[in-house]
């Protein structure tokens, strides 16, 4: 993953070829989003370093994280042994969509994601309420994964040194504590490292990849080793509606998996290697977790395992009957978790740079620092608010809540991969959805599923935080739009300017 903005494009080099429709419908053309990006689609230039295996790295890096190795033990607190159930469903969920994004990520390849996929078939207001809720798959779960990480931070201390952090100052209110220093900490070294511009090197992410796989691999092995038939009965305590909210649950460690498309204007091949990646991320981290899960539920009850801390170093140590096992996982996921700390942090500065760009938020946001070339201002509001429901709120709220964000731009994908079919049915798809449209449309059932599992807290806190972004787009938002201030041109001509600076799909734009 490169660490830098310095390749986007200043507001005096972005092509005005905007197509401005009805207000709130303003749609912008695929064509546009890919010359705004300056994308060269063949392949030339040093922008495009990202081959496909750092693109599958740079995907586990965004996918396997806090999800896994702490909320696991909430999984099986909801559904007991039949978590093996939950993660399957969360993955024919992710699969579903999994293929709307690759069909859409070779289709648009801008670093906007489904942002701007919304905003070249939905319009310009569902845009924005998707960007509002990729504060949720982003932001809070920046928070989500920083609380989790403490919980290892801690168990890593432990082993190393007999001293844990007192719960007052490492666990928020709900949780018996009054603050989360340790997760508020990993945010500001995170924005530390984010400012100061700094390239995570390929070389960094593959091994970064490569050692949280090794881990859950290990942890497996040990696990396995462990293994009695027993703990799995009776396999599904809670009956369907535990499976179905232990399903929301672990669908919060498959998010990340659309970063890879965040990474559209940097992979070589992009119209290839997004969709290869995306299938291939997916396909093993559902093959990883199921065995995860099952070696937990094999070595010790789900009993035993339901809702406590950094379970998995708590099982390893029970199997092996010492400290030195769980050690060595929990270093893996302090390592493992702080890199998706990074790495989502950084998709989220990013998204709100898109935007600033296109005026729909604060300029501030779109503020690039001359000295490091980042997003400063950006970097360290996105620290500053989001490192509130790091400090104080319990995790499994905050895991909810972008568990339901994420999921609504799931919806939105997949409605938009539907529409882009219609309207622009000549845009060159090297990967294209299987059994079109329904596996959309089960990509939006099966999101619908999982939102409702999230329960009614959350989609009671989630229906106040559309209320506000709706409201946030009528009175700024709209006025402010850069499409909507920019002069109407006809279809064609835009298409034409487009065309001339995105190589690759030159095509006639249609449906403003
Ligand atoms: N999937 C990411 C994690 O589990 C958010 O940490």
């Amino acid at each position: 993953m490169r660490l830098s903005v310095s390749r986007h494009r200043t507001k005096e080099a972005r092509p005005a070829a905007p197509l401005a429709g009805p207000s709130g419908l303003r749609i912008k053309s695929p064509d546009v989003l890919v010359a705004e990006s300056g994308a060269d689609l063949e392949g030339n230039g040093l922008r495009r370093s990202m081959g496909l295996f750092q693109l599958i790295c740079f995907g586990i890096g965004a996918i396997v994280g806090t999800g896994i190795f702490v909320g696991l033990s909430d999984t099986v607190a909801e559904a007991g042994p039949a978590v093996l159930v939950s993660f399957v469903l969360a993955a024919v969920t992710c699969v579903f969509t999994a293929f709307s994004f690759a069909e859409l990520g070779g289709a648009i390849p801008v670093s906007g994601s489904s942002y701007s996929y919304a905003y070249a078939t939905l319009g310009e207001r569902t845009a924005f309420l998707v960007g509002w809720c990729l504060l949720l798959e982003y932001g809070i779960s920046v928070s989500a994964v920083a609380v989790g990480w403490g919980q290892y931070l801690n168990e890593l201390l432990g082993s190393l040194i007999g001293w844990q952090l007192p719960a007052a100052l490492s666990a928020p209110p709900g949780d018996g504590g009054i603050v989360n220093i340790p997760a508020v900490v990993v945010m500001l070294l995170a924005a530390l490292l984010l400012v100061r511009g700094i390239r995570e090197s390929a070389r960094a992410t593959a091994a970064m990849a490569v050692l949280k796989l090794a881990v859950l691999v290990l942890f497996c092995a040990i696990g396995l080793s462990a293994f009695r038939a027993g703990n799995l009965s009776p396999f599904a305590p809670e009956s369907v509606a535990g499976i179905t909210s232990g399903a929301s649950v672990a669908f919060f460690s498959y998010i990340g998996f659309d970063a890879i498309t965040t990474a559209g204007e940097e992979v070589r091949n992009p119209r290839r290697n997004i969709p290869i990646a995306i299938m291939v991320c997916i396909g093993l981290v559902t093959v990883l977790y199921c065995l995860v899960a099952l070696s937990a539920i094999g070595a010790l009850s789900s009993d035993q395992v339901a809702g406590r801390p950094a379970a998995l170093s708590l099982i390893v140590n029970s199997v092996t009957h010492s400290t030195l096992g769980g050690g060595v996982i929990a270093f893996g996921a302090v390592v493992a978790i702080a890199s998706v700390v990074l790495a989502v942090m950084y998709g989220q500065t990013r998204i709100l740079l898109s935007m600033s760009r296109d005026g729909l938020i604060p300029r501030i946001f779109e503020r690039i620092s001359p000295r490091t070339s980042t997003p400063v201002a950006n970097t360290w509001i996105v620290t500053a608010v989001f490192a509130v429901p790091a400090a104080v709120v319990p995790l499994d709220a905050v895991m909810n809540l972008s568990s339901i964000g994420t999921l609504a731009v799931m919806v939105a994908v997949n409605l938009s991969v539907m529409v882009l079919r219609r309207t622009r049915p000549e845009l060159p798809r090297r990967f294209r959805v299987p059994l079109f449209p329904a596996s959309p449309v089960l990509g939006i059932a099966f999101c619908l599923y999982l939102m409702y599992g999230t329960g009614p807290a959350t989609w009671l806190q989630f229906a106040g935080f559309l209320v506000v972004g709706a409201l946030v787009y009528t009175c700024y938002g709209r006025r402010r739009s850069r499409l909507g201030s920019a002069p109407h041109q006809p279809a064609d001509e835009a298409g034409e300017a487009a065309a001339d600076v995105s190589a690759g799909v030159a095509a006639p734009v249609r449906g403003a």
